[in-house]
């Protein structure tokens, strides 16, 4: 069976998961945030090399203060209590999005996390927080701009260098979870070849279980890459 490279996972409908309970948005957060770590085992037991999880975009600032400041608690509970176990279970931990929003000591915190693991062998966690694919876009060409840089030395792999996914694959999986069908401006220049899946199970829910469906139909996928030939599926 062909295994993606890279999975990606837009971790949506936590409030709906909340709401359908009559339990406050942060329950449904905080049951959110728990699946991370079993979703990441399973993904590592499966020969995936790297998960990108959206977390926080940058469109999710516009949300209340409140929910805002409980997601980063989460994040920042993430980074204390399942850190720990990654060393164990050799999984890297990588943030893509920038902390520039967050304060000194999370910052630290995050940096402390990604430099624990840093030498762990099996699967890359990305942690995608405040995280937006324009706002990554127009970092890298504001970048590329800064260092006069040449016309004709702008390519596509000097543009994908720029990323704050550089060194990773592309994207071959995408899944988004809570029944929407938008990809809400989460890896858009990464998945240009993604398989999408989408589906109505809600990320406090999403299992071991959805996982293998999601990887099972992406078994089944031609992918072509604009060519004729269907032979390859990976
Ligand atoms: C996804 O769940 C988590 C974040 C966006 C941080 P939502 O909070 O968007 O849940 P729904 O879509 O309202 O159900
Ligand atoms: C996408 O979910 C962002 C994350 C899962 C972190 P949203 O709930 O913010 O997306 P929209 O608003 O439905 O597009
Ligand atoms: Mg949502």
């Amino acid at each position: 069976m062909s295994i993606p490279r890279h999975v990606a996972i837009v971790m949506d409908g936590n409030g709906r998961w909340a709401r359908a309970r009559r339990l406050p948005r942060a329950a449904g957060h905080e049951r959110g945030v728990e699946r991370i770590h079993e979703v990441a085992l399973a993904c590592a037991r499966r020969g995936v090399e790297y998960l990108s999880l959206y977390a926080f975009s940058t469109e999710n600032w516009n949300r209340p203060r409140r929910e805002v400041d409980g997601l980063l608690r989460l994040l920042s509970a993430l980074m204390d209590r399942d850190v720990k176990t990654y060393v164990q279970d050799n999984l890297r931990l990588r943030l893509v999005g920038t902390v520039e929003r967050l304060d000194r000591a999370f910052q630290e915190k995050v940096q402390a996390a990604i430099d624990l693991t840093r030498d762990n062998t099996g699967l890359t966690v990305c942690i995608a927080f405040d995280y937006g694919s324009r706002d990554e876009i127009t970092r890298a060409a504001r970048e590329l701009a800064a260092g006069g840089i040449r016309p004709e030395q702008v390519t596509e792999e000097v543009v994908s260098q720029h990323l704050l996914t550089a060194g990773m694959p592309d994207v071959d999986l995408l899944v988004r979870c809570g029944g929407e069908i938008r990809l809400s401006n989460f890896l858009l220049w990464q998945s240009a070849y993604a398989e999408l899946y989408f589906t109505e199970v809600l990320w406090p829910d999403f299992g071991e279980k959805e996982l293998d469906m999601a990887l099972d139909e992406f078994a089944r996928r031609s992918r072509r890459f604009g060519s004729l030939d269907s032979g390859g599926s990976s």
